[in-house]
């Protein structure tokens, strides 16, 4: 068969090639571009098509374009996202008319290919998101027809060169996301044409803004963001008429806004937000844009003086949050006709919020918390009807809720906590969308309105520190509420029981006249058969566990035992199911008795509280309880915890089972009394060896890459800590808190995780805007944790070490200055290994890469760590003054 296939192929190609010969002369195109692709590696074969033998004519291979003007020649090469990888070979310039070559998105591992600048008719030259490593060097001015050239998300290292300035027809240059480091030299004003200038994400770019930046008429696109920035906003800025785009966020831009910025009549997105800038902002930076404000009253009643609404009418996104402004905020920002987002939060701005907001049809989002903001909610807020957050916590807004401010049908996060609210909560029943609602701590009244319990989406509500009367409506169980807090207001009688089993106690507590089980009172129809039936349930419960224990005595893994005859009270507790992996001997109710304030295992991770509960047996297990669970099926959900209590890895916490009820599932764990490598870290007299920090690394980074791909299924971690990482009396450390997604369901997982964890330094920056679960994201995270043993430094800022940066850029800022990596390495570790964490860090930085795809693979974390060790070891040898203390 193989035979008869291959001498089919033999005489088809033949055919091909004789056909070739007569009908395709090998023209010199075809014969430049096969030479071109012989020193390409394809490993995924994707230039097949790319061959002197079949009948396709070059201009139909992939990723060509010919012209069609006789003679027919090639001008255009896209071959972007093929795994390419080999050498950029010169000999494409011999195509004479080429004048578009993108190879973005390969490998191609080498420096800045010079020798393109010999195509003489080449305009666009686009190279972003691959290896290319080294300098900008300054031949670089010989690509001195280039319209557009990308060279972002690369490894481009050191200073820009002056002659880039030489470069007078670009229009577009971009180089973000790489290396470069050092001070922007002067080189604007000759490129009159630029349209598109991207110098963000380097984060080694410690610089001024260049003043002759504004001298770029012709600019749109000004993206410097996330660089280190420093010093004032040029006033030159004001040059730039044609700016569309300004982005000089995430910098450490001081002083003031420059009054000119308010003469840029075409901007549609202005970001300053994360700097250092100060002061009042340029008063009328939307100028002409009267507005009739009507404030204190609670009519609408705005208007908007048509004459010059120009100024600003482009505006989309107004984001400023995050700096020291003060003074007035432009309250013109809240009407433009086009604004979509403003963020202000984190300022010190003063003003009101105008009636005219109404008029800002497409607005989405409002964030201006912690500000001084005053004055009323306005009435306009409610018409505007594309709005899906506003959130104005922590100012000093007073007077009543408006009846309509949640009528917004997309409406779904509404913060207005900690300001000076009065009045009634009022009806709610048009925002359907609204998943959390924050009223806490202002001087709100009246009952809690019954319609919150028709909101089909609601999950957090936090009512606390308010005057709140009456009881908890009874409907509000309906809801999966992850956060109900009504603490410290003035209600009273029966609490709902799943509000009180589901919840902590302490979001109840201040209301002396509420009642129920668990309180402090309990009410006074509350009926007294439970006692029985929990006698009956701890009886039923022992019963089987007996049975159980004498039918099995030890078993491993995949032994399950399934029980729904034990309940508590019908009404109240619902259902209990238990599955075991291994001989419990525990009831739910001894389970849920152990689990209090005294048994809690402190801080307790973001999916829920862990205890630690003594068995019968006088075993310690650990139970993690864990809320905000989605609505997955008792049957799926006891599916997916069984394939994760398969798992038999010495790097990854074993789970012993589970107990559910339709309110609650708790997590019985294997525990470790030594606590976790964050404990560790954060403790006053963290004094772990090298070696034995390496022993760690490589034990979690084993218990990763186990996951990712040994285990079938393969699962992510997607909570890599310090605080989950467990040590066990030989310091061999096991992963906790691991694949809590499969458990919870994507959706409860993802918003626990925003809730509470967005802006962990554990989380990969294209965490931000991209949710798609990764191995890179774990990569990352370890890759943080792997910092904290090279530095015995703890990952998130803390008021004790010193700065307010979290590891990830306090290392990253430290390595690039003169002797800056010694200061990133731990001080109490002896200079005989500083070879190592050398290692190590290099490692850790590669694994915390801002670009997913350059971080290594966890195996090859591993072998890199192992090479390492073998050096440590010598080291080890070497140094007699060591103890030689390395545990099993
Ligand atoms: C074209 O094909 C022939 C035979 O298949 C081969 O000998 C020749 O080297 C090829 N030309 C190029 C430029 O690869
Ligand atoms: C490309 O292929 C199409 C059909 O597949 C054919 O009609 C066309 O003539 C080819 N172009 C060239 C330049 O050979
Ligand atoms: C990409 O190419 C490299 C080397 O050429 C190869 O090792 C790797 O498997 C390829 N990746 C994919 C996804 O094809
Ligand atoms: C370069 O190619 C990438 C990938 O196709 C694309 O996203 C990017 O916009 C291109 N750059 C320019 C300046 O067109
Ligand atoms: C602009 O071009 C002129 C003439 O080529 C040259 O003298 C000058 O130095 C250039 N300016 C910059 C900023 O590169
Ligand atoms: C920011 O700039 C200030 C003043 O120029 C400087 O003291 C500080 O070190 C800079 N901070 C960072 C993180 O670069
Ligand atoms: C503002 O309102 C006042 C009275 O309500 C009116 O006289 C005045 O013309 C309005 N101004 C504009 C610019 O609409
Ligand atoms: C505002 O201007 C628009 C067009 O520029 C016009 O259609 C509209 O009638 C004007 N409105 C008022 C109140 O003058
Ligand atoms: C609640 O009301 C009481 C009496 O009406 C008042 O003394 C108290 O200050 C109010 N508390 C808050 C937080 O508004």
């Amino acid at each position: 068969m193989a035979t008869k296939f291959c001498t089919y192929f033999f005489i088809l190609s033949l055919t091909f090639t004789i056909f070739n010969l007569t009908s395709q002369s090998s023209s010199p195109e075809t014969n430049t571009l096969l030479t071109f692709k012989a020193s390409i590696q394809d490993s995924n074969n994707a230039l097949s098509t790319w061959s002197n033998t079949s009948s396709n004519h070059y201009c139909n291979w992939t990723g060509i374009s010919c012209s069609n003007i006789e003679p027919i020649s090639v001008t255009s090469i896209t071959l972007q996202s093929l795994n390419l990888s080999g050498d950029i070979s010169s000999s494409i310039c011999d195509l004479p008319k080429l004048s578009y070559l993108n190879l973005a998105d390969n490998i191609f591992n080498q420096p800045i290919p010079l020798h393109l600048s010999q195509c003489t008719f080449l305009e666009t030259l686009n190279l972003s998101s691959n290896l290319i490593w080294g300098t900008i060097p300054s031949q670089i001015s010989q690509f001195g027809s280039l319209k557009v050239l990308d060279l972002s998300r690369n490894h481009i290292e050191g200073n820009i060169p002056e002659s880039l300035g030489s470069l007078k027809n670009l229009q577009v240059l971009k180089i973000g996301s790489n290396l470069l480091s050092g001070n922007v030299p002067a080189i604007f004003g000759n490129l009159t044409k630029l349209e598109v200038l991207d110098f963000s994400q380097n984060q080694y770019l410690v610089s001024e803004i260049p003043e002759d930046i504004g001298e770029l008429g012709s600019l749109k696109q000004l993206l410097l963001q996330s660089s280190s920035f420093q010093g004032e906003i040029p006033g030159s800025l004001v040059g730039l008429h044609s700016l569309t785009h300004l982005d000089l966020s995430e910098n450490n831009l001081t002083g003031l806004v420059p009054k000119s910025l308010a003469s840029l009549k075409n901007l549609v997105s202005f970001d300053v937000s994360q700097n250092k800038l100060s002061g009042p902002f340029p008063n009328g930076i939307c100028k002409g844009l009267v507005i009739n404000l009507s404030l204190h009253t609670n009519t609408f009643t705005g208007s908007i003086s048509n004459s010059s609404i120009s100024e600003c009418e482009s505006l989309e996104r107004f984001q400023v949050q995050n700096n020291g402004f003060s003074g007035d905020f432009p309250i013109e920002i809240f009407s433009l006709p086009k604004i979509k987002l403003i963020r202000a939060e984190n300022n010190r701005f003063s003003g009101q919020i105008p009636e005219s907001i109404s008029k800002a049809v497409f607005l989405e989002q409002v964030q201006f918390d912690n500000n001084s903001f005053s004055g009323k909610i306005p009435h306009g807020l409610g018409f505007v009807k594309s709005l899906y957050r506003f959130s104005a916590s922590l100012n000093h807004l007073y007077g009543e809720l408006p009846p309509n401010f949640c009528d917004s049908p997309v409406m779904s996060i509404v913060n207005l906590s900690h300001n000076s609210l009065s009045g009634q909560i009022p009806q709610l029943k048009k925002c359907r969308k609204l998943v959390s609602l924050s009223l806490a701590d202002n001087h709100v009244t009246g009952e809690i309105p019954t319609s919150l319990s028709e909101l089909p989406v609601l999950t957090y509500l936090d009512l606390s520190d308010n005057n709140l009367t009456g009881s908890i409506p009874q409907g509000l169980q309906n809801l999966k509420l992850a956060l109900f807090n009504v603490s410290f207001n003035q209600l009273s009688g029966k609490v709902p029981y799943s509000l009180i089993s589901g919840l902590p106690a302490s979001f109840l507590e201040g209301n002396p006249d509420l009642c129920g089980p668990g309180l402090p009172n309990s009410c006074s129809d509350d009926d007294m058969p439970r006692h029985h039936n929990s006698g009956l349930t701890i009886l039923t419960c022992t019963l089987i566990s007996l049975a159980f224990v004498v039918g099995t005595g030890f078993v491993v893994g995949g032994f399950v035992l399934y029980r729904r005859s034990c309940k508590g009270n019908d009404n109240e507790v619902g259902v209990w199911r238990s599955v075991f992996f291994y001989p419990l001997r525990i009831t739910e109710n001894e389970l849920l008795i152990g689990m209090n304030e005294k048994s809690s295992l402190g801080k307790g991770g973001i999916f829920g509280k862990a205890y630690v509960v003594s068995l019968p047996s006088g075993e310690l297990v650990a139970v993690k309880k864990l809320v905000n669970f989605g609505n997955q099926s008792s049957k799926s959900l006891k599916a997916e915890v069984k394939t994760l209590a398969r798992i038999r890895h010495k790097n990854v916490v074993k789970i012993l089972g589970f107990c559910h009820s339709d309110e609650s599932v708790f997590l019985i764990y294997e525990y470790l009394n030594e606590g976790s490598l964050g404990d560790l870290i954060s403790s006053q007299d963290f004094q772990l060896q090298w070696g034995v920090r390496l022993r760690i690394a490589i034990g979690v980074a084993q218990g990763i890459a186990y996951l990712h791909k040994d285990y079938v299924p393969h699962l992510l971690h997607r909570n890599v800590k310090s605080n989950n990482i467990l040590l066990d009396a030989n310091f061999e450390p096991k992963l906790t808190d691991f694949a809590l997604d499969r458990v919870l369901g994507e959706a409860a997982f993802l918003s626990t995780l925003d809730s509470e964890g967005a802006s962990s330094c554990y989380n990969a920056p294209e965490y931000g805007y991209n949710k798609k679960p990764t191995e890179q994201l774990d990569v990352y995270s370890f890759g943080v944790v792997l910092l904290e043993l090279v530095s015995g430094r703890q990952a998130e800022a803390t008021e004790s070490n010193d700065a307010s940066l979290d590891i990830v850029k306090w290392v990253r800022r430290k390595v690039n200055i003169t002797n800056g990596v010694q200061q990133v390495l731990d001080p109490r570790i002896s200079h005989t290994y500083h070879q190592a964490m050398i290692g190590a860090l290099d490692i850790a930085l590669s694994c915390t890469s801002v670009v997913p795809e350059k971080r290594p693979s966890m195996v090859e974390v591993i072998r890199g760590l192992q090479s390492l060790e073998s050096r440590t070891c010598i080291a080890n040898l070497q140094d007699p003054n060591e103890e030689h203390s390395i545990p099993v």
